[in-house]
C-alpha cells in the first residue's frame, strides 16, 4: 500500500511552500521507511522551488539534507533496522551499470541519478518528493549511517552542505599544509571551512560581507579577504591550490584566477550556467590553472565524510526553523543572513 504523507510544497515559481498531502510508493523489498526528523534549508531548494534553473517539476517538495529514524525496513535490507539514526542526501537512486556508478560516482550517473526531489522514479515513474515532509521510502543503498557522536539537527546540511564541499577537497587531495580557499561564507562555505580545517590546510575566506571575520575565523579560516577590495585580492597572488567557489549566482571569476598558484583550480560548486563576464585565458596558460566544476559525492564518499565528522565532532551551525517558518527562511536565505544553514524540526509538522 502506498502511504500518506504530509509535506510542504509549492505549486509555481512564485507560489509560497504550503502544507501539502502527497503519497510515498509502497516499499520495495531493499526499502528503508524513514520517519523524517531533520531536514536541512540549501540554496538549491530555493533554485527548485522558484524554478531558476527552468527545469522544475509542479508540485515540488524540496529538501535533500535529511536525518531520520527507521521505521521499518524490507526483507533484502540487512544494513539497516528498525530504530536506527539515518540519513539521506541529494540522490535516491542511481542505474548501479554504467562507468560511473561502478566507481561509486553516483553522482555522475550516465543515465543520470535520481534526486531525491524533481526526479522521477525510472521503476514506478512517480515523481521524487523531498524532504520537507514527513516520512521518505528509499532503496538501502542510498541511505547513510549517522553517528550517534552527532548532533542530529546540525548532521543534516551534512548530507548535502558537507559532501559537496569535502569532495572536491579529497579529489584534489588537500591535505596538511595545503593552501585552500573558499569564495562565499552561507551553507557551503561554513562547511568546506570547517572541513578543509579538520584536514589540517591552511584555510581563507572570500567574501563580499564585511562583518563576517569573526564567524569565519571560528570556523576554521586563517585568513578573510574582502573580494571587492583590490589590494586584499592583490595580497594573495599566485597563493590558492584549490578555490571551492560557493556562490550562488552568475558572477565574475576573473579576479580570483590570478589568487591560484601554478597548477591551481577553481573549482565551482554553486553557480550553474553562463557566466556573464568573458573569462581571461591567460592566467590559466600562464599558470596552468583550472577552472573546474564538481556536483556533490559518490555514496561510499559520502560515509566517509559522515564518519570523518562523527571522529572529529564536526556538524553545521545551525538555526532551527518550524516547517511553517520556510518562506521566510528562503528570504533570510536570499540576503545571505542566515549563521549558516536553516534546518526543519519536523516535530513542527505532526503538530
Ligand atoms: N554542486 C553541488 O553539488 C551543489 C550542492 C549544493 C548546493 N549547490 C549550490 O551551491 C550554491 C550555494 O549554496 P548554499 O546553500 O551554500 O547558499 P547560501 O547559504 O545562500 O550561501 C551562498 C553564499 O554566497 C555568497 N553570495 C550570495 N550571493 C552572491 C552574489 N550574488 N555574489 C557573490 N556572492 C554571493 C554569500 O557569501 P558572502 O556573504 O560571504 O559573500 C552567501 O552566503 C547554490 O547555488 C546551490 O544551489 C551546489
Ligand atoms: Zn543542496
Ligand atoms: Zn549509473
Amino acid at each position: 500500500m502506498t502511504m500518506k504523507v504530509l509535506g510542504y510544497a509549492t505549486h509555481s515559481p512564485t507560489d509560497a511552500l504550503a502544507p501539502f498531502h502527497f503519497e510515498r510508493r509502497e516499499p520495495r523489498p531493499r526499502d528503508v521507511v524513514i520517519e523524517i526528523l531533520y531536514c536541512g534549508v540549501c540554496h538549491s531548494d530555493l533554485h527548485i522551488a522558484r524554478n531558476d534553473w527552468r527545469n522544475t517539476i509542479y508540485p515540488a517538495v524540496p529538501g535533500h539534507e535529511i536525518i531520520g529514524r527507521v521505521v521499518s525496513v524490507g526483507p533484502e535490507v540487512a544494513r539497516f533496522k528498525a530504530g536506527d539514526t539515518v540519513g539521506v542526501g541529494c540522490m535516491v537512486d542511481s542505474c548501479q551499470q554504467c562507468a560511473a556508478c561502478g566507481q561509486g560516482l553516483e553522482q555522475y550517473c550516465e543515465a543520470s541519478s535520481i534526486l531525491t526531489y524533481n526526479s522521477v522514479d525510472p521503476h514506478d515513474q512517480m515523481p521524487t518528493y523531498g524532504g520537507y515532509s514527513q516520512k521518505i521510502v528509499v532503496t538501502d543503498q542510498f541511505v547513510l549511517k549517522i553517528s550517534d557522536s552527532l548532533d542530529l539537527a546540525g548532521a543534516a546540511p551534512l548530507l548535502c552542505a558537507g559532501i559537496t564541499t569535502w569532495s572536491p577537497l579529497r579529489h584534489w587531495k588537500v591535505g596538511k599544509g595545503s593552501k585552500v580557499a573558499v569564495v562565499g561564507l552561507g551553507g557551503l562555505g561554513h562547511m568546506a571551512l570547517k572541513l578543509a580545517k579538520a584536514l589540517e590546510a591552511e584555510v581563507t575566506l572570500f567574501t563580499r560581507s564585511p562583518g563576517k571575520e569573526q564567524d569565519a575565523r571560528r570556523l576554521g579560516a586563517d585568513r578573510i579577504v574582502l573580494s571587492t577590495d583590490a589590494e586584499q585580492m592583490k595580497a594573495v597572488k599566485n597563493r590558492f591550490e584549490l578555490i571551492i567557489d560557493t556562490v550562488p549566482y552568475a558572477h565574475d571569476l576573473n579576479p580570483y584566477l590570478p589568487t591560484l598558484a601554478l597548477n591551481g583550480t577553481l573549482v565551482l560548486v554553486g553557480y550553474l550556467g553562463d557566466l556573464e563576464d568573458m573569462l581571461n585565458t591567460l592566467p590559466l596558460i600562464l599558470g596552468r590553472k583550472s577552472v573546474a566544476g564538481s556536483v556533490i559525492g559518490g555514496i561510499a564518499e559520502t560515509q566517509e565524510m559522515l564518519d570523518f565528522c562523527g571522529q572529529h565532532g564536526i556538524a553545521s551551525d545551525i538555526e532551527l526553523i518550524n516547517m511553517q517558518e520556510i518562506n521566510a527562511a528562503y528570504e533570510r536565505m536570499l540576503k545571505s543572513d542566515v549563521k549558516y544553514r536553516f534546518v526543519i524540526d519536523m516535530a513542527s509538522l505532526r503538530g
